[in-house]
């Protein structure tokens, strides 16, 4: 059974006060109760949660408060009892707890004040601060801010998003929507809760994304849905109807959502937050939303640097010239054959991109030689795979692309170089950049060797399977029409015209 508990945050930090199936908790200024709230508009008994053995939950009804209790903004009626979720907000008057199933991230709040017992007499935030900008917030903020500044790479940094806004406001489903590239291209990297409807439809709508880029209403880059009912949008309106979501937002990231958009909705079956808590608390997902853009920036800009940096090394030498331009699509390629997700064949396209980059150590003049290699210098080129791994371990955004640079020359059988490992020992992004990187390699031209017809190529990498390549990438390879691959084959081309 998960630990349950009620927090808020005072001056001094966090208060935690734990619930203990099946002993009921009371909540008022009398002493003696179990959570005292020493608060002039809390009543000596305001509330009153109670243990649902049956349903496994908790409960909560109001004891004929004066000030009245709120579930999420709706105050409850005299005798209702109301369960209650992970996240729920509930206010004793003007105090705001919210209730925890599971544990609790201390390290996600403000302060160092630390769990309190029941008997603990709270001091309570001046009547006067910015309701608009809870401490709550304020503590999202600050946590979040620290770990987009901790060497997250985009995935991490689109993850840590919607986890902080997720936190803000306390929607269900929030995702990460991929910029679209064409009009019927909306994918999504990251998510948490459900985003498709019951027909496998995406609830975010067109209409909400290009308004989101374009602006609406004046107001740069939120578009905010307080009340589906409101909406005078059809397409907006049917998409939320379709999820019986009542509300929603979506905030482009970046400048004309460059990055993409982050899309949150309140799902079925959970009542509204009032207007002014969810506009506090889009405010609060936008300042995310801001610092995950800066952060995408310093990733982008790192990754553009070590782009050119792989096209100046190649357009050097015509013989590669455009390489890992093209192995980054085709590896892209027989990730999505083998069904790899999203997030994950954009890293593969990723690793494609720099995987030879521990080239730029080589000697140029051995990198170039038009002919046969002897040993030595065989020996020189061999340390590519070890050399890239070096210049890229300083950069934690590519963490998860650095056991594909590494194994690129590994071979399914455990001839491969630096390491010799063999089968599964080799990283799958090793797996499909081998099969990428050869294939690319036998259709190009060099002084010595003319390239090799597409389906001869394509043949060859058939008869590579279980010796040289593992056999469900050259299956994934072998899915891939040839005159997709054929198309794929130009790319970088233009580079070193
Ligand atoms: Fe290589």
């Amino acid at each position: 059974m998960p630990e349950f508990c009620l927090i808020t945050w005072t001056e001094s930090g966090m208060v935690k006060q734990p619930l203990v199936p099946p002993e009921p908790v009371t909540v008022g200024r009398l002493p003696g109760s179990t959570l005292m709230v020493d608060h002039p508009q809390v009543s000596r008994l305001h509330a009153r949660l109670q243990w649902i053995a049956g349903d496994g939950l908790w409960q909560v009804s109001d004891a004929g408060s004066r000030a009245g209790t709120r579930l999420n903004g709706q105050r409850l009626e005299a005798g209702q009892s109301v369960g209650l979720a992970h996240g729920d907000l509930i206010m004793f008057g003007p105090v705001k707890f919210e209730f925890h199933a599971g544990a609790v991230d201390e390290g996600a709040t403000l302060g160092v004040g630390g769990p309190s017992d029941s008997a603990e007499r709270i001091e309570w935030l001046s009547e006067g601060r910015n309701e608009e900008l809870s401490n709550e917030h304020l503590a999202l903020l600050l946590a979040a801010g620290k770990d987009f500044h901790s060497g997250l790479d985009e995935a991490g940094i689109r993850q840590r998003l919607i986890q902080g806004v997720g936190d803000a406001i306390k929607f269900p489903n929030v995702a990460f929507v991929l910029r679209p590239q064409t009009e019927d291209d909306i994918q999504i990297a990251e998510h948490r809760g459900e985003i498709r409807d019951g027909s496998g439809r995406l609830r975010v709508s067109r209409t909400m994304l290009r308004k989101a880029r374009d602006g609406q209403d004046g107001r740069e880059g939120l578009v905010l849905v307080t009340d589906r009912e409101d909406l005078t949008d059809n397409d907006m309106a049917a998409s939320l109807e379709r999820s019986a979501s009542n509300q929603a937002f979506c905030i482009p990231v970046g400048p004309r959502g460059k990055f993409g958009f982050l899309y949150a909705d309140s799902g079925a079956g959970r009542s509204s937050l009032d207007r002014a808590s969810l506009e506090a608390a889009a405010q609060v997902a936008l300042g995310l939303v801001r610092m995950a853009t800066d952060s995408l920036k310093g990733v982008v800009a790192v990754r553009d640097m070590l782009d050119l940096v792989v096209d100046m090394v190649e357009s050097t030498d015509p013989c590669t010239g455009g390489h890992s331009r093209r192995v980054a699509k085709i590896a892209e390629l027989v990730a999505k054959e083998a069904g790899f997700d999203a997030a994950s064949c954009k890293r593969i396209y990723e690793c494609g991109r720099i995987h030879d980059i521990g080239k730029v150590s080589i000697d140029q003049q051995v990198l170039r030689k038009p002919g046969r290699l002897d040993d030595a210098e065989f020996a020189q080129i061999k340390r590519h795979p070890e050399e890239g791994h070096r210049i890229l371990q300083k950069y934690d955004q590519f963490s998860e692309t650095l056991s594909g640079v590494l194994q690129h020359h590994e071979k399914w059988d455990g001839t491969g170089y630096p390491h010799g490992l063999a089968g599964t020992e080799i990283s799958e992004m090793g797996r499909v950049i081998a099969v990428a990187d050869v294939f690319d390699a036998l259709t190009c031209e060099r002084p010595y060797r003319r390239a090799m017809p597409l389906e001869e190529a394509r043949q060859m990498i058939a008869r590579g399977s279980g010796t040289h390549f593992d056999p469900d990438m050259v299956s994934a390879f072998m899915a891939i029409p040839p005159d997709v691959l054929a198309r794929y084959m130009e790319v970088g081309k233009a580079v070193t015209a």
